[in-house]
């Protein structure tokens, strides 16, 4: 249905291709469907009691709706319901048995391409407590808990179907959970005993030449939830155009990247967040109704869902995105090691030098991230380490990006010569090189294809403010890169950051107005630090705390250097301590009162989203996890 308003904006458009929803949107849940029918009914106030119960419904509660009742629900959506299987059951004996797949499922586990496709598992399995494991050969005592997982999957391909699923999840109170890609690095995609909406198969993209919304003026594309960072690069380069886009391959564009903030390790610092760049979503609601939302209609919601969290306050099914001219991207490579350099790839742009050089130069490199972030550049950096053995010392790497959008290749060697000379003056013989591209998706040409490895270790990160940077002289500038070497020299950590600015300025309209974390508008560098341990099944409860722990003692060092400062949600420990402050600052409270106001029947739930302190996961023995019942917590 049209709202005025919407209906004004359609008209205005007319000459041009016309935003109009998708095919797959048109097909939605009317009154006459769920007539009398209490399992499909939407939501109604009061909040019913059940959903005031203490947990949510679980498996082997005796209001569990019946075989015949997941029946009735599978044929209300056109057989479109998957039991939750984990595909490691094919290696238990037990009905799902399947030597065969069970040896095709060892070859491909790693694969980003194997997780994104399977409709139950998520990417990381420590989320899930590792329930069911692909055991190595021979099996050695592994066993696999099914029960761990989503009960039931809707494959989703209408937004009826997704009506239908938060309908019967909401009036049965079971959990309901969200995957698309399954990359979530904190779990926010996955639990125990759920039922899962699989949005995966929703991809669609259509090309607006010119769009004139509000305060926007220019080209746009109307997005569908489910398209990947490579598809992005496809319609780019069909359209000649440029996108926000996530920095990997298989990362989804209007998932949770989209709803945390979402950076693009190329264009973040000219073009804003993946959340700026939103003009309007189309959005079932938790009483399961399917709503259009933009800066007038639905104000709250579309406020909310641009960076407030993913998965907390509707299922997005497609967005009105803003599309820019296509710019060149240009990329300076500075490498410098305490090792010899043997990688005949990185030799041009890398040298070997000592370590009071190597600290000298880490100094350097990120005073210089002020100077890249006002370019309109966004920088990373990796600094790699490998601890000492008898006949050697510690060694450290360096391996940065700095990419500048809109530069030619003459403009951004002139801009990166001031550096490379302070590098070299302290020893660092490095010379000036930029790769150069003509447009944002050919930088990211991959020719092995799209595919990712994936992960299961744990993180801690950090937002780290501009003024952190801006004076190299400064007690504070040296508090910081001393908390960095501690995380690498004593921590003997890889540290990652990823350095872009994107201010209100740049956000523009409407995108300056959102819940996205304010304190990604004033940050510089997003600092993770990932530990390399596993989180695996091998390792027992007590000794993952012990590595949680030790990893949190070296992140401390960088929230103490950055007093208030506030960490970036998507990539992020679970543990984050005052994850409200930290993923949300001063948004919180009104965040909280748009989920209650939206979700009175707590219908929506993802690990540090808005509200999730009132629930935990029951029954975990080491780190929490979300393989449980969901419970809440009593007062
Ligand atoms: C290899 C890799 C590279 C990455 N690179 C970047 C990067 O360059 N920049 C960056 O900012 N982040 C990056 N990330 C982090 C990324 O933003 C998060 O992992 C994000 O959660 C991925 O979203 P997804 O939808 O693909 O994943 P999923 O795990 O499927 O979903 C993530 C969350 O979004 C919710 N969700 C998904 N779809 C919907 C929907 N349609 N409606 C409502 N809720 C939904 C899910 O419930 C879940 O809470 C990277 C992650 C990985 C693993
Ligand atoms: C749902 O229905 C389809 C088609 O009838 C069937 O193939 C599928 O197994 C059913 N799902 C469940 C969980 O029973
Ligand atoms: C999900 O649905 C799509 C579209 O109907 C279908 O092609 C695909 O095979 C389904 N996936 C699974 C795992 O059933
Ligand atoms: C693509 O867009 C750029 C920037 O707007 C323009 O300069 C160029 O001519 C376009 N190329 C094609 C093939 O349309
Ligand atoms: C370390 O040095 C000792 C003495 O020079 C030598 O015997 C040993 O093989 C070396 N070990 C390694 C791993 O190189
Ligand atoms: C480290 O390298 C620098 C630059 O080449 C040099 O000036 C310095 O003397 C070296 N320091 C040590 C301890 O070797
Ligand atoms: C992932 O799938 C794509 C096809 O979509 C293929 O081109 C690529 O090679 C696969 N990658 C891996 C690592 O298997
Ligand atoms: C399986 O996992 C569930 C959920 O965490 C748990 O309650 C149950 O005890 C587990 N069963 C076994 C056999 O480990």
């Amino acid at each position: 249905m049209l709202s005025p308003l919407q209906a004004v904006s359609l008209l205005c458009l007319a000459q041009s291709a016309l935003a109009v929803n998708f095919p797959f949107e048109q097909t939605t849940l009317s009154e006459a469907d769920v007539k009398g029918n209490k399992d499909l009914a939407f939501g109604k106030l009061p909040v019913p009691a059940v959903n005031k119960a203490r947990c949510k419904t679980y498996a082997s509660d005796a209001n569990w709706p019946s075989t015949d009742r997941w029946n009735a629900f599978n044929a209300s959506l056109g057989g479109a319901l998957l039991k939750g299987i984990p595909p490691a059951a094919a290696c238990y004996e037990g009905p799902y048995y399947n030597p065969a797949r069970c040896e095709q499922i060892r070859s491909i586990q790693g694969s980003t391409n194997f997780t994104k496709a399977d409709p139950t598992i998520p990417n990381g399995q420590w989320q899930l407590g590792n329930p069911c494991p692909v055991p190595p050969i021979p099996n050695p005592g592994y066993s696999c808990n099914i029960t761990a997982f989503p009960a039931y999957v809707v494959n989703v391909t209408t937004v009826k179907q997704i009506q239908l699923a938060v309908n019967f999840a909401r009036n049965n109170n079971l959990r309901l959970t969200i995957k698309n890609t399954g990359h979530d690095f904190l779990g926010r995609n996955t639990g125990g005993g759920a039922l899962q909406i699989w949005t995966h198969n929703l991809k669609q993209l259509e090309y607006i030449p010119s769009y004139k919304f509000g305060k926007y003026n220019g080209k746009a594309a109307k997005v569908t939830a489910a398209l990947e960072q490579f598809e992005l690069h496809q319609y780019m380069t069909q359209h000649n155009m440029t996108l926000v886009a996530p920095g990997s391959t298989t990362v989804g564009a209007y998932g949770g990247f989209m709803q945390g903030g979402g950076f693009s390790t190329m264009v973040t610092s000219k073009l804003g967040l993946m959340s700026d760049q939103v003009l309007s979503l189309e959005v079932v609601t938790a009483d399961g109704r399917f709503v259009h939302a933009d800066p007038w209609e639905n104000a709250d919601l579309f406020w909310a869902i641009r960076g407030g969290g993913p998965g907390n306050f509707g299922v997005v099914t497609s967005a009105i995105v803003k599309a820019h001219d296509t710019m060149p991207i240009a990329q300076g490579q500075v490498y410098f090691q305490t090792s010899p350099v043997t990688n005949p790839t990185t030799a041009p742009y890398n040298v070997q030098v000592n370590d009071t050089a190597f600290w000298k130069g880490i100094d350097i490199w990120f005073s210089w991230l002020p100077k890249v972030t006002s370019a309109k550049g966004v920088g990373w950096n990796y600094i790699d380490t490998i601890a000492p053995t008898a006949n050697t010392s510690r060694t450290y790497q360096l391996r940065s990006q700095i990419n500048l959008p809109g530069m030619t290749k003459p403009e951004a060697e002139a801009f990166l010569a001031p550096m490379i000379k302070e590098l070299n003056d302290v020893g660092i013989p490095l010379k000036v090189y930029v790769d150069w591209y003509e447009t944002y998706p050919k930088q990211a040409f991959r020719p092995q294809g799209p595919g990712e490895s994936v992960t299961n270790g744990r993180f801690g990160s950090r937002l780290f403010p501009r003024k952190n940077l801006e004076d190299k002289t400064s007690p504070l500038f040296q508090k910081t890169i001393a908390s960095i070497r501690a995380f690498v020299e004593e921590g003997g950590y890889n540290f990652h950051s990823v350095d872009y600015t994107p201010t209100t300025e740049i956000a523009g309209w409407p995108g300056s107005d959102s819940a996205v974390n304010p304190h990604l508008r004033n940050a510089i560098m997003h600092a993770t630090g990932y530990d390399t341990n596993s989180y695996g099944p091998e390792v027992s409860p007590a000794d993952q705390i012990k590595n949680h722990a030790r990893l949190n003692e070296y992140v401390n060092k960088w929230r103490d250097a950055s007093p208030g400062a506030g960490a970036y949600m998507n990539e992020a420990d679970t543990e984050e301590p005052n994850f409200q402050w930290s993923f949300y600052g001063k948004n919180y409270d009104r965040l909280l009162e748009i989920k209650d106001k939206r979700d009175p029947w707590q219908v929506f739930y993802a690990v540090t989203m808005v509200g999730s302190e009132r629930w935990f996961v029951e029954g975990t023995g080491g780190l929490p996890t979300q393989q449980g019942r969901l419970c809440r917590v009593q007062k």
